[in-house]
């Protein structure tokens, strides 16, 4: 296991409650679009870029993909290979930053990158997105989720950019919404969907294939506002070939 992350790991502090409010479920729209834009895994060498404590990493291995995970959270991390000591999938974990994985990723090949909800927590987009092009094979896929660049937010549920900001200022920025208690710990980046469109386009990727998931259906009852503004984006890009 790994060299020395760079960027915080802000994930240590708070890798119980991640643990215990992110378990293996995968029928939240969000990650079924994930998973469904992956499609068919069996015999793939498969990357979960900032994995967690492996939640997709696992589902990708029980699909049958060779799974590799990376996260820069030495805790999720250390969960993540507690959890295959009782489900063994063979995957191969590393603590590692995914804009600068060094020796964690050399010479790794993958014919998929998955990153669920992990793009807006890597404070290096440009580095992250040359990871994956470095490591994809000719015609392979990078897939993400993140939550929509364009959902502002309602009431108690915080969105993509602080409620007295914009949409247009891009920046690392803590959640107050009572109910995103997640970001309220760790923030996120914030970034415009040019921005996340124009680093893939830089390091060769296109993107082929845009999901708009829907909120889940108890907002429209729980955050009715909330329940009518795009609020997941699933993305399939391919790297283009010279
Ligand atoms: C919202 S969690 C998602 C975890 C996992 N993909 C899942 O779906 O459960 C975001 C993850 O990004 C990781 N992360 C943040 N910055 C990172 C970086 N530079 N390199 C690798 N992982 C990073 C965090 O440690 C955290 O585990």
């Amino acid at each position: 296991m790994a060299q020395a992350a760079q960027s915080p790991a802000r994930y240590d502090s708070v890798a119980d409650f991640y643990a215990a409010g992110f378990p293996d479920r995968y029928d939240d729209s969000a990650t079924a679009a994930l998973l469904d834009l992956a499609g068919p895994v069996d015999g793939l060498d498969v990357l979960d870029l900032a994995c967690g404590h492996g939640r997709i990493t696992r589902e990708l291995a029980r699909r049958g993909g060779r799974a590799t995970g990376i996260d820069i959270a030495g805790r999720l991390i250390e969960k993540a290979e507690d959890l295959q000591r009782t489900e063994p999938l063979g995957i191969a974990y590393a603590v590692s930053d995914a804009s600068a994985p060094g020796d964690a990723l050399r010479d790794a090949a993958f014919d998929l990158v998955v990153c669920c909800f992990g793009l807006s927590d890597i404070d290096g987009l440009d580095g992250a997105m040359a990871t994956v092009a470095r490591c994809l094979r000719p015609g392979g896929r990078f897939v993400f989720s993140i939550l929509h660049p364009c959902f502002p937010g309602a009431g108690d549920i915080s969105g993509s950019w602080p409620p007295d900001g914009s949409y247009f200022h891009e920046g690392r920025w803590t959640a107050v919404g009572s109910r995103s208690t997640l970001r309220q710990q760790v923030g996120a980046n914030h970034r415009m969907l040019s921005t996340y469109v124009a680093a893939l386009s830089g390091h060769g990727l296109n993107l082929d294939v845009l999901r708009e998931a829907t909120p889940p259906a108890e907002w429209e009852t729980s955050a009715p506002v909330a329940a009518r503004h795009p609020v997941f984006l699933a993305a399939s890009c391919s790297l283009r070939q010279h």
